[in-house]
């Protein structure tokens, strides 16, 4: 399962990505606005840093103005991915971006069906939202599950991108059911490395190897 990072904070990312896990970065429209910045200029920051697909999200409702945001976006860098909402306009811009070969991220998705016309528009991504459907009483998981079951028995290639995930144990279950990506925001993903017995198995050896005086650089 590939890791993207969702945020637009460019320090977040810089430092996220220096672990080599980093396989992209997901954006849009509040994460835009909660880094206060020009959303082309971070979008370019932002593909420099991370070689992986980098969404940026139109912010027309229309498909003919998505269509032409989508190219805006497109001219910033190779890598960036034009994320288009789950409605009619969105799907028919994302079969002319797709045609174009442009990558497409279908965003907003909360249903099996919604996925499977994403694909059939030719997305590259779709983009099931986890966590608002918990926050609802319902399963996001279970619609992971679903979603992962069509497109292997329909043969598509379109990637799901699990999104709006909240918990690490949303990370490991969208792995287990087979998610192609999960889109972390900054402080789960930090939080996958940690464990307290790591923590004090790690405090008890360098106890014991301050006991012994020695150095490895030294030896
Ligand atoms: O990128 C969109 C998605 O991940 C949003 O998450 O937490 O706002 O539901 P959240």
């Amino acid at each position: 399962m590939k890791f993207f990072i969702d945020t637009a904070d460019i320090a977040e990312i810089r430092e996220l990505a220096a672990t080599g896990i980093v396989d992209g970065v997901t954006t849009n429209p509040s994460l835009i606005a909660k880094s206060g910045r020009d959303m082309i200029e971070t979008i370019a920051e932002i593909c420099d840093v991370v070689p992986g697909p980098v969404s940026a999200e139109v912010a027309a409702l229309e498909a003919d103005k998505m269509i032409a945001e989508g190219r805006r976006l497109c001219e910033i860098a190779d890598n960036v991915t034009v994320k288009v909402p789950l409605t009619w306009d969105g799907l028919r811009a994302c079969r002319t971006l797709a045609d174009e070969g442009k990558m497409v991220n279908v965003t907003l998705c909360f249903s099996a069906n919604q996925a499977l016309l994403a694909a059939k528009a030719g997305a590259t991504f779709i983009s099931p939202f986890i966590g608002r459907l918990d926050d609802i009483g319902l399963d996001g998981l279970e619609l992971i599950e679903e979603i992962r079951e069509i497109y292997d028995a329909q043969d598509f290639d379109t990637e799901i991108l699990a999104a709006s995930i909240r918990t690490v144990n949303h990370v490991k279950d969208c792995a287990k059911i087979g998610a192609d990506v999960a889109t972390l925001p900054p402080a789960i993903l930090r939080k996958l490395a940690e464990h307290p017995l790591t923590d004090k198995g790690l405090d008890a050896f360098m106890a014991d190897w301050a006991k012994t005086g020695q150095d490895i650089l030294k030896g």
